[in-house]
């Protein structure tokens, strides 16, 4: 089985890492990759947007399986050039993926399907006064969000009228995401406890893989800007009352729309949820894992990745292949360069990796090799994950392993852990 991983992330790395552990014979490639994949196959020097490239890659070298990790190719459609070529693909097709690429047709399959979600209106570019007469007679906070793809940073938290104009002007009159940002979604603020919940999809049938908390802001106590993820938790355990409410409210609902429609999902459906007082609701979905849920979930799941995969991409996955271990955790400390989320240093020697290993795990993220020494190379550097039969033991594993790592300016958060509530 030849298998194309597609990114350079985290995400990627601790894909890569779980698809290696399968028991079928392999051959892994990761494009563009880090030097962590590197170490589990080859690394091919193609960017996930080259569709063309990658199209060309898997037919020259008659690449059995494609697995994007991000949304970037997903959302272009790799899964439908690839899969009209006979490769199979572990990711939803371009319009069904709509999901993720567009808020305001996902808000409207909310709506039709009545799933919950926050309330909202949604405006275009010839619609700006529109827009600025109803966040006039909003209440505050609001949330404005890009209609596209904006790499995280296309939803913002506006406090009062004022903020909401300027970010109003910024997306719809200086198209500040390009097409990305010329709609947007205006929705209410909610209140509560985050979660990410992962969910994985034959087009026939679907299960949970798990419940996962983020840490988006920069500081500690959730404070500065957001970012990628600072760092993640799990599993997180949810109320039997509230775990019901969205197997049948959300996931259902999701599911039995998307099968109304016509549309069959393949891959990983990421819900990323608030638990409010009144129940739980949509944030948003994503048509693929998460960065940097992904580097707690996959070591503490059961099973055969990659047997799983294949199986998903041929609509004959087997419920219960993939779960989570009994009584284990992990814990996800990100290591982020000074400057990042903004502009990030590059170019610092980085030291300890081996060490912090003996502890925990060390996924590679923006990590370049010169000369057999590892040198930063973007934003979030490393993901320190720690393993345990308790939360506590996670946790510190996790920053037993950060504290043997080190680099010029390297910045963490000292606060990651599990949630006391939910
Ligand atoms: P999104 O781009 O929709 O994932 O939003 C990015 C982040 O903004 C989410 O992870 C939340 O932390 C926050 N957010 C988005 N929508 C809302 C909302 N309606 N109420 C409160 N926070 C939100
Ligand atoms: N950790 C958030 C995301 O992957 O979108």
């Amino acid at each position: 089985m030849r298998v194309l991983v597609l990114g350079k992330g985290g995400r990627e790395s601790a894909i890569v890492w779980k698809l290696s552990q399968s028991s079928i014979e392999k051959e892994i490639y990761t494009a563009p990759g880090n030097p962590f994949t590197a170490k589990f196959g080859k690394n091919i020097n193609i960017n996930e947007e080259d569709i063309e490239g990658i199209l060309k890659f898997a037919k020259e070298e008659k690449i059995d399986l494609v697995f994007p990790g991000g949304e970037t190719s997903i959302v272009l459609g790799v899964a439908d050039r690839l899969e009209e070529e006979g490769i199979k693909v572990f990711a939803p097709r371009a319009y069904t993926a709509k999901l993720e690429g567009s808020k305001v047709w996902a808000k409207e399959f909310m709506k039709k399907y009545a799933i919950p979600t926050a309330d909202f209106e949604y405006f275009d570019k010839e619609n700006f006064d529109e827009a600025v007469r109803f966040c006039e007679a909003s209440k505050y906070p609001l949330v404005i969000k890009a209609d596209g793809l904006a790499g995280g940073k296309g939803s913002v938290i506006v406090r009062n009228f004022k903020e909401a104009v300027k970010t109003l002007e910024e997306f719809l009159v200086k198209s500040k995401f390009g097409k990305a940002s010329e709609k947007v979604v205006i929705e209410k603020f909610l209140r509560g406890e985050e979660v990410s919940l992962f969910v994985i999809s034959d087009g026939n049938r679907w299960e949970k893989l798990g419940y996962v908390r983020d840490f988006k802001r920069l500081y500690d106590n959730d404070e500065g800007p957001n970012t990628g993820g600072m760092g993640s938790v799990a599993p997180i355990v949810l109320d039997k009352e509230t775990e019901s409410l969205i197997d049948e409210t959300i996931i259902n609902r999701t599911f039995e729309g998307l099968a109304k429609e016509g549309l069959r999902y393949r891959g990983i459906l990421y819900f990323g949820l608030m638990i409010t007082d009144g129940g739980p609701f949509v944030l948003e979905y994503n048509v693929r894992l998460g960065d940097p849920e992904t580097q707690a979930l996959l070591p503490i799941l059961e099973g055969d990745l990659l047997e799983a995969v294949i199986l998903v991409s041929e609509g004959r996955y087997k419920l219960g292949s993939l779960r989570l271990k009994e009584n284990f955790y992990s814990c996800c400390v990100v290591i982020a360069s000074r400057g990042y989320p903004e502009e990030p240093e590059r170019g610092k020697e980085i030291f300890g990796i081996k060490e912090a290993e003996e502890v925990s795990l060390v996924f590679l993220s923006g990590v370049e090799e010169r000369d057999g020494k590892l040198y930063t190379a973007g934003g979030r550097v490393l993901s320190v994950v720690g393993l345990g039969k308790s939360r506590v033991e996670a946790k510190s594993k996790a920053y037993k392993g950060v504290s043997r790592i080190s680099f010029e300016g390297m910045h963490y958060r000292k606060d990651i852990g599990f949630p006391p509530t939910l």
